[in-house]
């Protein structure tokens, strides 16, 4: 089944949405713990991860242009549906303006880029001390480092918020909302 309805997802936006989410999660969490303790042998994983988070959230802003947003699994006061659309749209923008900004507060700090074993965009090594990188444009990296900081922590504020609104649905209205991402099919009225 191709294309999300009332009834049910399609197995596009469910497999998008579980990968993108558990991703997210772990390198918010590893994000803040290498920053904290300045565990630099986490930083290849953690950009390595956030690079293939940037493909998964472009394909998933195609398929959500193509296929619209899914339609509530129940029927709910106006300021509900405004909220989770709202937190919606912050978190499937989050899923891009993080690695986009990761990469150009990397690059432009003159730092590689790696796709796990590979580079995607090498150090900018200065010749004379190759251990040291040259920044190749100072202030956009520290732009870019300052947007990756407040946009993660706004994140994690919008996915608990998130998290808290499905299990509202599933715990207290007893609504299919948690079960038609888990890739059930629903009954609506
Ligand atoms: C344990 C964690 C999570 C749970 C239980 C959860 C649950 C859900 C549910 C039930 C929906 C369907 C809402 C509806 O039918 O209107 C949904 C949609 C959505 N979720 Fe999550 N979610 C989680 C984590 C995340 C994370 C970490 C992100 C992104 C950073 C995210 C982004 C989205 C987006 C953008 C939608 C809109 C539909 C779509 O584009 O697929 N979710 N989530
Ligand atoms: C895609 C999802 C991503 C998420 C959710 C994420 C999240 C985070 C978070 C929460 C921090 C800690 C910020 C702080 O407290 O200062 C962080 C740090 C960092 N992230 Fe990401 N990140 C992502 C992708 C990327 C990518 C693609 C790159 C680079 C290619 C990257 C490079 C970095 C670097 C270098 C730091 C450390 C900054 C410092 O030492 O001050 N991140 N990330």
């Amino acid at each position: 089944m191709m294309k999300d309805t009332r009834q049910q997802f399609s197995k596009i936006t469910i497999s998008l949405h579980w990968s993108v989410a558990l991703l997210m999660i772990a390198l918010l969490a590893v994000g803040i713990y290498m920053t904290e303790n300045k565990d630099y042998s986490l930083y290849g994983l953690h950009k390595s991860f956030g690079v293939i988070v940037l493909v998964l959230a472009l394909g998933r802003v195609f398929w959500r242009m193509k296929n619209g947003w899914p339609l509530a699994a129940g029927n709910y006061k106006g300021w509900e549906h405004k909220l989770a659309h709202a937190v919606h749209w912050v978190l499937i923008l989050g899923t891009l303006i993080m690695p986009v900004s990761g990469v150009i507060m990397s690059s432009m700090g003159g730092h590689n880029i790696p796709l796990f074993g590979i580079d995607l965009i090498p150090g900018n090594h200065d010749p004379a001390n190759p251990q040291d990188v040259i920044p190749r444009n100072v202030e956009l990296g520290e732009m870019a480092e300052e947007i990756h900081e407040f946009v993660g922590y706004l994140l994690i504020a919008c996915i608990l918020l998130h998290i808290a609104g499905a299990l509202k649905h599933h715990i207290i209205d007893k609504d299919g909302t948690l079960m038609r991402m888990k890739g059930k099919r629903i009954d609506v009225e």
